[in-house]
């Protein structure tokens, strides 16, 4: 069995597979067809940290597989009041078929799916955010952005950018990553992210130089500068990330076809200007949209695996 917890478990194949897979269903559901690869199953989805995309792409996502999702908050279950995770992963892994969960720490995450009997999914911690590289990753594909493109990264050295480091170092592409100082991608992240690149040939930048980090780029991306749980850090933050604001200034410097993507939520005016978001609103979009296409790849490839 395997579980989704972030991607340094999985091989650039696999990867790979999954999107395959993913862009498989996405045809189908634009075909109208809804083939129930889960039919009868059960995704419980607990939610420490607020969303939208997440959680409206899981549901529905489950939902058109031909399951049912369990949306579970920390407010609703005993979880939220102390229970441990071993118990909460060994209860409702004993009646729901996959767990999803948002939460903050990954340690927090990795003990859930030490006891769950089903695979579990990362939607997101502190550390990473692998379900949305996945998106990002068929959206750059869609795009054709996905041979040897040049990716740069701005803003914070958060989930978003150690997933990215992950994606890049996996599947072998160039990664710029700007960030101010003091906010630079946490070490240890960095340093798996170098010994995978050894293997795939991928090239990893760390900068704090944006504009050295857009030159020539395919692709830009940012998210961003207050994470969930970071909102009393915002004054300090916004003063800190002043200059790394992706802006037309900023765009300019890549290539003339290159894309923007963000995760979203954004927040204009801080590590976006409204003209670039709304310029490249179709990319965005699509990458949003792509969440639900990715993560019902990610379900049916865990349902495979459960078997061997
Ligand atoms: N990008 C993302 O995960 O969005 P939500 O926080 O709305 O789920
Ligand atoms: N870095 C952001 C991503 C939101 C999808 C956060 O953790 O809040």
């Amino acid at each position: 069995m395997r579980h989704f917890l972030t991607l340094k478990s999985f091989s650039k194949e696999e990867i790979l597979e999954i999107i395959k897979i993913a862009q498989n269903i996405k045809a189908e559901t634009k075909r109208g067809e809804f083939v129930p690869y889960l039919e009868g199953q059960t995704l419980a989805m607990i939610f420490e940290k607020s969303s939208t995309r997440t959680r409206v792409s899981f549901e529905v996502g489950i939902y058109q597989l031909g399951g049912i999702g369990l949306f579970l908050s920390k407010n609703d279950i005993q979880m939220g009041r102390g229970e441990p995770i071993k118990d909460t992963a060994r209860v409702i892994s004993r009646m729901c078929d996959m767990v999803m969960i948002r939460t903050y720490e990954q340690e927090k995450i990795e003990e859930f799916a030490k006891y769950s009997k089903v695979p579990v999914i990362n939607g997101l911690t502190d550390d990473y955010h692998p379900v949305q590289l996945m998106a990002d990753y068929l959206t750059m594909i869609e795009y054709g952005k996905s041979e040897n493109p040049i990716v740069a990264y701005i803003g914070d050295g958060n989930n978003m950018a150690h997933s990215w480091l992950i994606l890049a170092s996996k599947l072998g592409f160039e990664l710029r990553v700007a960030t101010p100082k003091g906010y630079e991608p946490k070490e240890e992240i960095v340093n798996d992210a170098l010994s995978f690149a050894k293997e795939s040939g991928a090239k990893i930048v760390l900068l704090n130089d944006p504009k050295e980090a857009v030159k020539d780029a395919d692709v830009v991306t940012t998210d961003t500068w207050i994470s969930m749980g970071q909102e009393d850090e915002k004054e300090k933050r916004v003063k800190d990330f002043q200059g790394y604001m992706v802006d037309k200034n900023l765009m300019n410097l890549a290539k003339k076809d290159a894309i923007f993507l963000h995760c979203l939520p954004a927040y204009r005016g801080y590590e976006v200007s409204e003209e670039v978001f709304e310029e490249h609103a179709n990319e965005i979009f699509d990458e949003a949209e792509n969440r639900l296409h990715a993560q019902k790849g990610i379900m049916v490839w865990l349902d495979k695996h459960k078997i061997i």
